[in-house]
């Protein structure tokens, strides 16, 4: 039995005293139906962090170099000191903008689990990609490219569906295309991992999800979470989301 995660990815919003005055707020009314998330910017991290007992606290991002000439970059060690201990990788908006590939996704997810960091891999196709009919191919080549030879606890990993298309546009991809990508991810983890790797993994669905959709697509079998960007960052809104699955 998975237990649904859900992590609110604040993207480039709320400075700490934000995140301090949100994780006060919503902390102690979390249940114990699902491990529930936030994912602020690094600048708010310590502050969400100190403030947490029960919220899991996520980078959006992290570099796979242990240190050095990264003008701009943030490193594993420096986010553990902080004692936050999941990140967001491969997100399609650091891809689109930011020239994250399927390659440094993968160094990311081996020094992630090389320092018992726990990566959330996002994976997902484009509008053109989904039109044209390669769903299957980019996700399975997503998968298969970002979790290349890995060593370690594996079965923590969370892989994140995210179509391009649904996130931010209000147009959330319907429980079958979340359910059917899904499982055809959580097929391709089978290849990569193993079966028993593959039955263990989370995989979120992540794409416009709301208070008044979120329990649909937990739901589906292979659906055991979301990622959530817009709907996370109002207290109101993410604990209607938090109540919406218990
Ligand atoms: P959205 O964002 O919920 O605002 O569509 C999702 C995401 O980017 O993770």
């Amino acid at each position: 039995m998975r237990k649904p995660i859900i992590v609110g990815n604040w993207k480039m919003n709320k400075r700490s005293q934000d995140a301090m005055e949100f994780v006060k707020e919503v902390d102690s009314k979390l249940h114990d139906g699902a491990d529930f998330g936030i994912a602020p910017a690094f600048t708010a991290l310590w502050a969400a962090q100190n403030e947490a007992e029960n919220l899991i606290v996520a980078a959006q991002n992290v570099h796979f170099e242990e240190s050095g000439a990264f003008t701009g970059e943030v490193s594993i060690d420096m986010i553990k000191e902080l004692g936050v201990k999941w990140v967001i990788l491969g997100h399609s908006e650091r891809r689109q903008y930011f020239n994250e590939t399927d390659e440094t996704v993968n160094k990311k997810v081996k020094a992630c689990l090389a320092n018992d960091i726990t990566p959330i891999v996002c994976v997902g196709e484009t509008l053109e990609e989904f039109e044209a009919g390669q769903t299957e191919a980019v996700v399975r080549r997503q998968t298969r490219d970002c979790l290349a030879d890995l060593e370690g606890d594996v079965k923590h990993v969370v892989v994140a569906y995210e179509p391009v298309w649904a996130i931010g546009t209000g147009k959330s991809a319907t429980t079958e295309i979340a359910q059917n990508t899904c499982a055809l991810i959580r097929d391709e983890l089978k290849n990569v991992l193993g079966e028993e790797a593959a039955q263990a993994i989370r995989i979120q669905y992540g794409g416009s999800v709301k208070p008044n959709n979120i329990a649909e697509y937990l739901s589906q079998p292979d659906v055991d979470g979301a990622l959530v960007g817009g709907a996370s960052l109002k207290v109101d809104s993410f604990l209607e989301l938090v109540n919406a699955v218990k």
